[in-house]
C-alpha cells in the first residue's frame, strides 16, 4: 500500500492510527495537521475523538465523543472529580462503540486512514477496560498502529527520556500493535540526539556521565534492556505544528502494517 495520497477511493481497508502519547505531547495538534495533510492529498481520513474533556477541537472530527457523553454531566451525576470523569465518560463510550464500527465500516471504501485522538492523560486510554475494549475492536477489524507521541523537546534529559521510552514500551507490550514513535516538535529541537541515544549505548552512556545517582545506574541498565525494543522501533520526527515528516510518517505507517501483517 503507497504513502498517503492514493485517492479518494479505496478498495483496501482502512488503517487506524491510534494516537497516544502524554499530556501536552501534541497529540491533537498532530491529528490536525495529518488530518489536513490527507485532505491535500485527496485521501481525506476518517476522523474519530475519544477525548470528551477537549474544551475545542482544531479539526472536524466525523465522531466526536462528546457529541454522545457530556463529561461535566457525567462528574456531576457521578459525583466524580475531573480524571474519574473521564474514565467513566470513556467507559460509557465504549459500551455503545459497536455502532461506531458500524460507521467506520461504512466509510471503509472511501477513506485510506482513520485517526483517533485519545485523551489527554494516557493512562486514562491505555489502562481502562474500555481503552482495551476500543483498541481490540479496531484491531481485530482494521489493520492498525499506535502512534506514540513524543515531545523531544522536553526528553532531552537521558533519565526523562528513559523514561519517556519505557512508558512507550510498556504500551507496546500491552496493545501487541504495530508502534511508531512520533517525536514531536522537531521544530524546537532536532531529534537527532534521541535517535542517535537509541542506536549508540556508548553516546546514551556518555549523556548519562553527569549523573552519579542511582537513577542513573537504573537508567544504564534499562537501555541494555531497551536495546530490543529500540531495535525493532520505527522513529519518525515530525513537528505538528510546521507539518514536517509527515510523509516519512505515513511511509512508517504502511510499512508497520506490512511487517505486521506478514507476521501474523
Ligand atoms: P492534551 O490533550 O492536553 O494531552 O494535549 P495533546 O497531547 O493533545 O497536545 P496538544 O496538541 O494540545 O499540544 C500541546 C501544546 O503543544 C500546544 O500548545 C501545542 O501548540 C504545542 N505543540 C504541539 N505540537 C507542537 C509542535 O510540533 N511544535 C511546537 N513548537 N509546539 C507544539
Amino acid at each position: 500500500q503507497a504513502a498517503a495520497g492514493a485517492g479518494s477511493e479505496s478498495c483496501a481497508p482502512p488503517v487506524c492510527v491510534l494516537v497516544l502519547g502524554m499530556a501536552g505531547s501534541g497529540k491533537t495538534t498532530l491529528v490536525q495537521r495529518l488530518t489536513a495533510h490527507l485532505h491535500s492529498q485527496n485521501s481525506p481520513p476518517y476522523v474519530v475523538n475519544l477525548d470528551p474533556a477537549v474544551r475545542e477541537l482544531p479539526f472536524a472530527a466525523n465522531i466526536d465523543i462528546r457529541d454522545t457523553v457530556k463529561y461535566k454531566e457525567v462528574m456531576k451525576q457521578y459525583g466524580l472529580g475531573p480524571n474519574g470523569g473521564i474514565v467513566t465518560s470513556l467507559n460509557l463510550f465504549a459500551t455503545r462503540f459497536d455502532q461506531v464500527m458500524k460507521f467506520i465500516e461504512k466509510r471503509q471504501n472511501t477513506s485510506q486512514y482513520v485517526l483517533i485522538d485519545t485523551p489527554g492523560q494516557i493512562e486514562v486510554f491505555t489502562w481502562s477496560a474500555s481503552g482495551t475494549i476500543i483498541t481490540e475492536a479496531l484491531a481485530s477489524t482494521f489493520p492498525s498502529v499506535v502512534v506514540y507521541v513524543m515531545d523531544t523537546s522536553r526528553s532531552t534529559n537521558p533519565i526523562t527520556f528513559m523514561s519517556n521510552m519505557l512508558y512507550a514500551c510498556s504500551i507496546l507490550y500491552k496493545t501487541k500493535l504495530p508502534f511508531i514513535l512520533a517525536m514531536n516538535k522537531t521544530d524546537i529541537i532536532d531529534h537527532s540526539f534521541a535517535v542517535e541515544w537509541m542506536q549508540d549505548f556508548e553516546i546514551f552512556q556518555d549523556a548519562l556521565n553527569q549523573e552519579t545517582t542511582y537513577v542513573s545506574n537504573l537508567t544504564r541498565s534499562m537501555s541494555l534492556v531497551l536495546d530490543e525494543f529500540y531495535s525493532s522501533l520505527k522513529v519518525v520526527g515530525v513537528s505538528a505544528v510546521l507539518g514536517t515528516g509527515l510523509d516519512e510518517f505515513f511511509v512508517k505507517v504502511s510499512e508497520a502494517v506490512d511487517e505486521y501483517e506478514r507476521e501474523y
